[in-house]
């Protein structure tokens, strides 16, 4: 690289560091601020085997329930699916998780103590909560290995080191990430030049740079190749167990791969649970047929 390019890219990570920082709250003022607020709420307990609990939640719009008395519990390590036709509330629902929109009306934890209703967006994802919108949003002038080591801003345990070198051991979650994303070869590559799937696992990679504890990944293989979904179902089946993980998707085959036959599918429909069990159980549920897989 030419000098001029090599200070383009040190000031185009320099300007994205902030950018993270600051959209993480992590900045001094939100860092001190949300410190003392997890302090008072503790560390998120996972001993009672719940990841995350919602209970009756309701989100009304004008009137409009988006979301209806859900209710909904998801295990630690626990890979659930979540389908239902356009305007169940899927969305929504992400967004009451990480505290984007406040419920009217319900209860939300974390584990079993944390009260994710009293907490804001930037904390939400502090304590370990990942989400994945449906668009990628990577740092497309950025490397691959640039877009990870950056993700490591967002974190204020890593931030200290951010403007130093990297750690061995930082060095070492960024090659692990890189395999696990399918990336390892392309680690030096532009991200803009990526293909849509890829650029969707350098976005998930990113977010597991912090190791949620949760997931939430919105209609993650919209737009993916047929080889892409499948390796993506791959992803998302080795993150299982180690992390809980909640993914929406209308893409039947891929619901299939991941829920392997025997995981609880949950169908969402005009804000509440209509129906939850295994996906042959689901499909061919009369409610859920008329509603959605029929049309
Ligand atoms: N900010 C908002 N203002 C008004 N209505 C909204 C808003 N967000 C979502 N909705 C409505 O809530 C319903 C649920 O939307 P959404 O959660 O996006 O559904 P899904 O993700 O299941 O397709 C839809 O009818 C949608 O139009
Ligand atoms: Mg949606």
């Amino acid at each position: 690289m030419t000098p001029e390019i090599m200070k383009e890219r040190a000031e185009a990570r320099v300007r994205h560091a902030a950018e993270a920082a600051r959209t993480q709250g992590t900045a001094s003022g939100g860092r001190s601020a949300s410190y003392g607020r997890l302090v008072r709420h503790g560390e998120p307990d996972f001993t009672q085997g719940v990841a995350l609990y919602l209970e009756d939640i309701t989100v009304s719009f004008d009137g409009f329930k988006a979301l209806n008395k859900l209710s909904l519990a998801i295990n630690v390590g626990e890979l659930r699916c979540i389908i239902g036709p356009n305007g169940a509330g899927k969305t929504t629902m992400m967004d009451v998780i990480t505290g984007k929109t406040r419920p009217d009306l319900g209860k939300a934890s974390f584990g079993s103590t944390i009260d994710l209703l009293r907490l804001r967006e930037n904390e939400i994802a502090q304590i370990g909560i990942g989400r994945k919108f449906q668009k990628p949003t990577v740092y497309e002038e950025l490397s691959v290995f640039e877009n990870l080591e950056l993700a490591l801003a967002a974190d204020r345990r890593a931030r200290a080191s951010l403007f130093h070198r990297l750690s061995g051991e930082q060095l070492d979650h960024i090659g692990e990430i890189l395999t696990l994303i399918h990336l390892k070869t392309e680690a030096q590559r532009t991200a803009g030049l990526l293909s849509h799937g890829q650029k969707q696992w350098l976005e998930i990679g990113m977010l597991l740079m912090q190791d949620p504890k949760l997931l939430l990944l919105d209609e993650p293989v919209a737009g993916m190749t047929d080889e892409e979904t499948e390796r993506t179902a791959e992803l998302f089946l080795s993150l299982e167990g180690q992390h809980s993980l909640v993914v929406v998707e209308h893409d039947m085959k891929f619901v299939d791969q991941l829920t392997e036959g025997r995981k609880t599918v949950t169908v969402l429909h005009e804000g509440s649970v209509l129906a939850e069990g295994k996906l042959a159980d689901v499909q061919a549920n009369e409610k859920v047929v008329e509603v959605y897989l029929g049309r």
